[in-house]
């Protein structure tokens, strides 16, 4: 059952009122990312919602204004899926996926991050 429809990429994405943005885009098998299941603590369900909506949605909550501030490249359209509840007001909600780029990772065996004794 849809009852609101939502845009990935330009592309429709049918939603349940009260459902998660989330929730939405697991179930349309959207490749979306949720490392900690939807509680607000890993960052990987990012979005990047269009400018006309980044206004129009209900404020980030604290929690989720946090971990917004310290993933890599976070700009004022970011906002966590798991954290958007749908309803008739977020129909047509335009926005893409966006999981932050993970940290490079430094091995023992790799000496270029070491710096030279003085
Ligand atoms: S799924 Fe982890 S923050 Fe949204």
């Amino acid at each position: 059952m849809t009852d609101v429809t939502i845009l990935l990429d330009g592309q429709p994405v049918a939603a349940e009122c009260g459902e998660t943005l989330l929730s939405a885009l697991r179930r349309a098998e959207s490749g979306v990312r949720s490392i900690c299941g939807g509680r607000c603590a890993c960052g990987t369900c990012r979005v990047a919602v269009a400018a006309d909506w980044a206004a129009r949605l209900p404020a980030p909550s604290r929690n989720e204004a946090r971990l917004l501030q310290v993933l890599p490249g976070a700009g004022p359209a970011h906002r966590l899926a798991c954290q958007i509840t749908l309803n008739q007001e977020t129909a047509g909600l335009s926005f893409r996926l966006d999981t932050p780029p993970t940290r490079p990772r430094v091995t023992t065996s790799d000496p270029s991050h070491m710096e030279t004794p003085s």
